[in-house]
């Protein structure tokens, strides 16, 4: 496993993250997932929630009755998720999962979702496209597929960032996996200085369409949460609603 990749996991399993996401749990669907959801998932099916963290989005789809499969690449999330699911009663199929390689068979879901820019947490541009050609993979011909980025757009910050990539990375080839253009490590709000730092990589909206439309998606539609009526984020978030085409 690549050192980026066991950081991001270890971060996950971090006391403050555990935390974080219990009480996220309880959250629920934000109003841009509700509509979404309601414009774009078939009425009923089986969905695939990939990195669904403590359940926040599962617990609600299973209200609507879907048959929701759940998988996280954090097994402590799983833990909570099932404890979760446990004390409220609610049957759940929840389990360690790695959206770049899924365990799953060809042409088995109805709709899949990764939410929260949990897609923007695999390092790796490489590992960024397997993931969502593994999504592909498992969603039924005209299945849709719902996930969110933020949206990189050119401001100083990021010019700053452009230079030292591009002088560190590609004259003096410093690249490491968690190195492309657009990558940050940050500490999360309320973390302890001893926590390992949190991955994310600030993909641009651009380079996430390009991506999925070399992975073979139908791009239904790209929306920011607040025009689908969600105000509620800290930073403009983008969603991609896409759909595996019918052959
Ligand atoms: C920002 S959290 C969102 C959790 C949950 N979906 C929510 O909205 O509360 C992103 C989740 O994706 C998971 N994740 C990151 N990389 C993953 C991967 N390669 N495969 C499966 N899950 C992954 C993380 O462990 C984390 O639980």
């Amino acid at each position: 496993m690549t050192e980026a990749k066991q950081q991001s996991i270890a971060e996950f399993s971090s006391k403050t993250a555990q935390a974080t996401y219990r009480t996220a749990a309880e959250a629920g669907l934000w109003l841009s997932e509700v509509k979404v959801i309601e414009d774009y998932f078939p009425k009923k099916g089986i969905i695939l929630d990939i990195g669904c963290g403590t359940g926040r989005t599962t617990f609600p789809l299973l209200k609507k009755k879907y048959a929701v499969v759940a998988i996280d690449i954090v097994p402590s999330m799983i833990t909570i998720a099932r404890e979760i699911a446990e004390v409220k009663k609610i049957q759940a199929n929840f389990s360690v999962g790695e959206a770049t390689s899924l365990q799953f068979s060809s042409n088995m879901f109805d709709a899949a979702l990764f939410s929260f820019n949990g897609w923007e947490q695999i390092p790796g541009r490489q590992n960024r496209e397997k993931a969502l050609r593994e999504t592909i993979r498992v969603l039924k011909h005209g299945g849709i597929y719902v996930f969110t980025t933020h949206k990189r757009t050119l401001n100083i910050r990021w010019i700053q960032r452009w230079f030292s990539f591009y002088i560190g990375a590609k004259l003096f080839g410093i690249k490491k996996e968690a190195c492309d253009y657009g990558d940050v490590f940050f500490t999360r709000k309320g973390a302890n200085p001893h926590e390992p730092q949190q991955f994310i990589h600030i993909a641009s909206v651009r380079d996430t369409r390009k991506t999925l439309k070399k992975v073979g998606f139908d791009i239904l539609k790209v929306a920011m949460a607040t025009e689908l009526g969600d105000n509620e984020h800290e930073y403009p978030m983008a969603f991609y609603i896409c759909r595996k085409p019918l052959q």
